[in-house]
């Protein structure tokens, strides 16, 4: 069946006014081409990706099986599946929804004897891929002092989210350490392998090595998937990058959204570079800002401006809210961790006090896990859960 001649007028649905803002709706209803949304925290970026995939299939644009859609937490693929079953209901069985593990599992998983794995194939995580990585020192007669898996462990992953095959790795490397994770490399990869199984990161660049082997899946898969969407594509690394532009290289289909303002990935591999690079990747790509902000009251949106304004590497944006101003930002200044501990300890005591609030209202955040250790301890000392 021709896709093109299945194209009307779109249907005028109602949840589109009542549900969207202005700048969501035409960003919901661009469905040519490579589309890049940039949006700050809490302005409707899921959103408008639910919304979109419930007006492909209203409008018959597309048929559930040709969507695919890429999220970074299965909490936000779980409520993308539900909203979009409510919005267009019959429509949703066979739609691609789900984490980029997942989705790649499942793809994998059909396609695995091609590449030497049975489909019942194993998946490692963390846990599972320490205790391998130690084995495999034992046998080297590697101390954890020498080699600590963790640090192996880090660098495979960078290794293989790179495409660094273990060669690769050996012809490079300049140090005694390096040549040795690269050896350890090469053994994990083949032990994997004999055991029938993948890392997480395997999930990633395993589709896109079958692609380069057999060309007619890849195809298979380019034409299936008309719409491709993307849910913080800030967060995406270089693997997930490629694999994207292989998928989407047919239709061009290709709607990301993002902000560049909160990439949280970067430790393991995340490249704002995706995001900032888009419109060079996809010349004459529609593009929208989403500058509401449902969330948030407005001085914590002045606040964090005028922080990350000072960001070079940014797409210009503002955020407003029509919620009111709220409580101002208080910056406390501090002598030392142990002094910011207490301050913070003591505010929140205060609030359980004055204001009523239950400790479920109170997040922490810190800037790197070193930190927590003070305030744990402070707030052991204030009986604070
Ligand atoms: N047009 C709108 N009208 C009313 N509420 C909205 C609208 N757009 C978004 N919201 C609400 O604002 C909140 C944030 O939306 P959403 O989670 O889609 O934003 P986001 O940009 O994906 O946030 P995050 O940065 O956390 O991923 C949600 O509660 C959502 O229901
Ligand atoms: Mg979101």
């Amino acid at each position: 069946m021709a896709k093109a001649e299945k194209k009307t007028a779109p249907l005028a649905l109602e949840w589109m006014q009542t549900d969207l803002n202005e700048e969501q709706r035409k960003a919901v209803g661009c469905t040519d081409g490579p589309v890049l949304i940039l949006a700050g925290a809490g302005s409707g970026k899921t959103r408008v990706l639910t919304y979109r995939i419930a007006y492909l299939l209203a409008n018959g644009l597309a048929e559930p099986r040709e969507i695919l859609a890429m999220t970074f937490t299965n909490k936000a693929a779980g409520e993308m599946r539900e909203r979009v079953g409510r919005l267009a209901p019959h429509l949703i069985t066979g739609m691609w929804i789900g984490t980029f593990h997942s989705l790649f599992a499942r793809l994998l998983r059909r396609e695995a004897e091609r590449i030497g794995y049975t489909p019942a194939f194993t998946i490692y995580d963390e846990e599972d891929q320490q205790s391998l990585l130690k084995s495999i020192l034992l046998d080297m007669n590697l101390s954890v002092q020498q080699l600590p898996p963790r640090l192996v462990g880090y660098k495979i992953s960078m290794a293989k989210n790179n495409f660094v095959r273990p060669d690769e790795m050996d012809k490079t490397v300049d140090n005694e350490q390096d040549a040795l994770i690269a050896k350890v490399y090469r053994t994990y990869d083949r032990r994997l392998a004999e055991l029938n199984a993948m890392d997480f990161d395997d999930l990633l660049i395993k589709p896109i090595e079958l692609f380069e082997l057999f060309p007619l899946v890849k195809e298979y898969y380019q034409d299936r998937f008309r719409y491709i969407m993307v849910d913080e594509y800030q967060d995406t690394n270089y693997a997930q990058y490629r694999a994207l532009q292989l998928l989407a290289a047919k239709h061009r289909n290709l709607c990301v959204v993002g902000d560049d303002d909160q990439s949280i990935y970067r430790w393991r591999g995340a490249e704002i570079r995706n995001i900032l690079d888009f419109e060079k990747d996809y010349p004459g790509c529609a593009k929208y800002r989403l500058e509401q902000n449902y969330r948030s009251v407005k001085n914590i949106l002045a606040a964090a401006h005028s922080v990350i304004k000072n960001n070079r590497q940014r797409h210009a944006k503002k955020l407003w809210t029509e919620r009111p101003s709220g409580d101002l930002v208080t910056i406390l200044k501090v002598e030392d961790d142990l002094d910011e501990a207490r301050m913070i300890v003591h505010k929140i005591a205060m609030e359980m006090r004055v204001a009523e609030r239950t400790f479920s209202d109170v997040a922490v955040l810190y800037r790197t896990n070193a930190q927590s250790r003070v305030f744990e301890e402070a707030l052991r000392r204030e009986r604070i859960p």
